[in-house]
């Protein structure tokens, strides 16, 4: 026993020689925001940063240069629902007005610990039903910012893992400008306690970045499942359930004029989509005259995008392609996107549709010509009458296994 101690206390002292940084709560309502951010400061490299307890953050965090930091949380971090002082002091990112409360960067980071991330979000949801005020496509306004309650930005090699998180005031998980991070077993609830519904809670929005896994995770939420946003590369996806929302979605892309969006190198297999809007889907906007337009445009392409295994209950859009996303038919028309899709491919798509769009279980809608997109073991039934299959502009129709009508 004595020997094992000692052994133990070797082991501890040799291989685990990091600096541990302990973060204390105030309690009674003080802002445990600046003892957090000290405490990344102190451990920022080779540290460990023990959230332990419950913490009330009134502060922005903003933890950045870290290299080779592990963070325990394993208590609980809840933002303060302090509408009129986080809009403004939330940490802004542009892509479409998105804002943090919490900017965590650096190198070799490992965020663990089965503790909770609890973004507050009612008050949002709540002013926000009283009186929207958003962006284009979903996204935040300059002057009604709802932070996102984990930003893993400007990184390299990161894992977030075992972590809840609930009450996002919007995104859930924003990946920006980063490379090699991956999540697993991370659980998201995001549920409104009053009449208004939560709103824009995408499980993670992916942003300029390469080479994100996500899997191994439990997704209750009203928007996009995972999104992938511009510049996505090399992406796999995998074991998540998903309740509630827009699906797994390539996009929104091309919302920019001048813009070059890529998405290209996706898989995402074994996820159970239940109870949602889409399923399988990639939104592209339309052209657009205007040079200086924010809603639709924008360039690029999609490529390489992998979904199998991928099963529907209830949804209302199994599979979808949208290149005419929040513009006009008119305008797509005229203006057909110059944002190219091709190399898609859906294999063993399996389950329901709602009904929603009664007999309609695929659309696939490109304003100018998709190309290579494919399909096999497609298998999916709405509640009533035989599946319907909406195509157009879709040049590999002969490698769909499923005959396509066109557009009523
Ligand atoms: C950003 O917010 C401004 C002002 O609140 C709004 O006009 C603009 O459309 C938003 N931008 C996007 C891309 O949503
Ligand atoms: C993130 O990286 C970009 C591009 O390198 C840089 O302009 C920006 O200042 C960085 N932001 C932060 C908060 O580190
Ligand atoms: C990706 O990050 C993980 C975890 O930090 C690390 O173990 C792995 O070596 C990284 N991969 C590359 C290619 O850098
Ligand atoms: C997943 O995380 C939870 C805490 O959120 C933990 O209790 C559970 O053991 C983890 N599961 C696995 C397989 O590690
Ligand atoms: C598929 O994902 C579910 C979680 O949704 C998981 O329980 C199951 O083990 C996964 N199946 C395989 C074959 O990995
Ligand atoms: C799944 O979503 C449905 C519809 O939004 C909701 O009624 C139900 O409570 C959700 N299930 C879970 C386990 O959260
Ligand atoms: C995406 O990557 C392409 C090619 O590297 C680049 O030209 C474009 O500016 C990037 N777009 C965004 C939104 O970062
Ligand atoms: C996609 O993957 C291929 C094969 O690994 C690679 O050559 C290519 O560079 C990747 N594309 C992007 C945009 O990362
Ligand atoms: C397509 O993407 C997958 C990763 O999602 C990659 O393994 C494969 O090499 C890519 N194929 C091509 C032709 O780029
Ligand atoms: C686009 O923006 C530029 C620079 O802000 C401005 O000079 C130009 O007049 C704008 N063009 C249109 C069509 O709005
Ligand atoms: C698709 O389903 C078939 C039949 O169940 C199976 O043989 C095949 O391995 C599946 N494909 C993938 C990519 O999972």
């Amino acid at each position: 026993m004595r020997a094992f101690g000692l052994f133990l206390a070797l082991f501890c002292t040799t291989a685990f020689a990091r600096l541990d940084c302990k973060v204390p709560h105030l309690g009674g309502g003080g802002d445990d925001g600046p003892a957090i951010n000290a405490a990344f400061e102190r451990c920022a490299k080779n540290g460990k940063v023990v959230l332990d307890q419950y913490y009330s953050v009134d502060t922005l965090l903003f933890t950045t240069g870290l290299d080779d930091v592990e963070i325990e949380l394993s208590g609980t971090l809840q933002y303060t629902p302090d509408i009129a002082k986080w809009s403004p002091q939330s940490y802004f990112l542009t892509y479409q007005n998105a804002t943090t409360f919490w900017f965590l960067s650096g190198n070799n980071i490992h965020l663990y610990g089965g503790g909770t991330i609890d973004g507050n979000g009612q008050v949002w949801w709540d002013a926000f039903a009283a009186n929207p005020n958003a962006g284009t496509a979903g996204g935040s306004s300059r002057t009604f910012a709802r932070p996102i309650p984990l930003t893993v930005g400007n990184s390299t090699n990161v894992v977030v893992e075992d972590i809840t998180e609930i009450g996002s005031p919007f995104w859930n998980n924003f990946v920006y400008q980063s490379s090699n991070v991956t999540y697993s077993n991370i659980t998201i609830n995001t549920v409104s306690y009053s009449s208004s519904p939560t709103a824009n809670s995408d499980g993670w929005d992916i942003y300029r970045s390469d080479g994100v896994t996500i899997t191994n995770s439990w997704i209750n939420n009203d928007d996009d499942c995972v999104s992938f946003k511009p510049n996505s590369t090399n992406i796999l996806v995998s074991n998540l359930w998903c309740n509630g929302s827009h699906g797994v979605s390539v996009g929104s892309l091309g919302q920019y004029a001048g813009e070059t969006d890529i998405v290209a190198n996706v898989t995402v297999f074994n996820v159970s989509m239940n109870n949602a809007q889409n399923g399988a889907r990639i939104k592209v906007f339309g052209g657009n005259p205007s040079p200086n337009s924010t809603a639709g445009g924008g360039t690029g392409f999609v490529r390489n995008v992998t979904y199998a295994d991928y099963s529907v209950s209830n949804v209302d859009n199994p599979i979808i392609i949208d290149q005419c996303y929040e513009t006009s038919a008119a305008t797509c028309k005229e203006f057909p996107s110059t944002l190219t899709i091709s190399d898609v491919h859906f294999i063993n798509v399996t389950g329901t549709s709602s009904g929603k769009e009664k007999d309609v279980v695929v659309d696939m809608e490109c304003s100018a010509q998709c190309t290579d997109i494919t399909a096999s073991g497609t298998n999916i039934t709405p509640p009533s009458g035989s599946p319907a299959f909406v195509c157009a502009n879709i040049a590999s129709e002969s490698e769909l296994d499923f005959a396509c009508t066109a557009p009523a």
